[in-house]
């Protein structure tokens, strides 16, 4: 049963959004070894040199791979057409997206949220992710085939005091996919969401607290979170279902969070 997996991912050229890091790091590498290093990623993200250390280990680990990484900054959501028009050959058709960019930033509460952060993760989280999918679902279209995997949250079920902002971006995106699925019943194209709680990943928290370590550990502090490498399984494993079968959405927790639902408490004093 488990030998098919590889066999579902022969060949397949993967995009990932945010692969510097975090979530999307690890899923490149879940992908690599569940493919045994026969599929082709794209990874994206602003900081090229740790995409090009990542492709270097997976090359070293995995022969066979192709990879192709280019700096792709979401946000910047005119620069997304050019970059998959300039895809090399080969890596043109995109069979699986990972829409996996995103950040939180700050815990302001409304009214004191300044401007520039609103806007970043808005047009990180929202607008590059609907530019990002529009393009890619009109080749996926063209061929009737294709998984678009979205990072949303479990702050895009249940909002919490300071994620005002953030909590209102993952609410974007699950109205977005599910608008999207809905759309493609009828189609062999997947749209599938992990809606992850707590994920101690290196650099969430720190980009949510602007690079104050303590207040970033301290989110993570008597609980047992997700990690990036949990995450990346559960997506992993999504992609490589039967063709058949849909895994819509998952909320996904660790166990010994402060509650099943509000997953995000914040920085802890003591
Ligand atoms: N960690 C959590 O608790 C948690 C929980 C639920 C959902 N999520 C979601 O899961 C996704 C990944 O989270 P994570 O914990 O892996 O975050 P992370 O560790 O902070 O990594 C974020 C990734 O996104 C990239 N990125 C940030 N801004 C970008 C931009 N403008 N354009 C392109 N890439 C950008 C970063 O790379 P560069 O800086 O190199 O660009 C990095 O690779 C996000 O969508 C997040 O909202 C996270």
């Amino acid at each position: 049963m488990f030998g098919k997996i590889a066999e579902r991912l022969a060949g397949k050229n993967i995009l990932i959004t945010g692969a510097s890091t975090g979530i999307g790091y690890h899923t490149a590498k879940y992908f690599a070894e569940a493919g045994a290093g026969n599929i082709k990623l794209i990874l994206t993200a602003r900081r090229v040199d740790k995409l090009v250390a990542l492709k270097e280990e997976l090359v070293k680990a995995y022969p066979s791979i192709q990879v192709f990484t280019s700096a792709l900054d979401v946000s910047k959501t005119e620069t997304i057409a050019p970059f998959l028009s300039g895809l090399p050959t080969e890596f043109a058709e995109v069979d699986i997206l990972v829409n996996n960019a995103g950040k939180a930033l700050g815990l302001d509460q409304v009214g004191s949220v300044p401007e520039e952060d609103v806007n970043e993760m808005f047009q990180t989280n929202v607008l590059g992710m609907i530019q990002m999918t529009q393009l890619v679902l009109k080749q996926m279209k063209a061929r009737n085939t294709g998984d678009i995997i979205q990072l949303g949250s479990v702050a895009g079920r249940e909002a919490y005091p300071g994620g005002g902002i953030y909590c209102a971006t993952k609410a974007a995106l699950r109205a977005f996919t599910t608008a999207m699925r809905k759309e493609l019943i009828n189609t062999k194209i997947r749209i599938i969401e992990i809606q992850p709680g707590n994920v101690a990943t290196e650099e969430f928290s720190l980009v949510r607290f602007k690079g104050d370590a303590t207040k970033a550990a301290s989110v993570y502090k008597d609980t047992e979170p997700l990690y990036g490498e949990d995450v990346a399984e559960l997506i992993v494993f999504a992609a490589t279902r039967k063709e058949n079968t849909v895994i819509a959405e998952t909320l996904i927790f660790g166990n010994n969070q402060a509650s099943p639902f509000h997953i995000y408490r914040g920085p802890q004093t003591s």
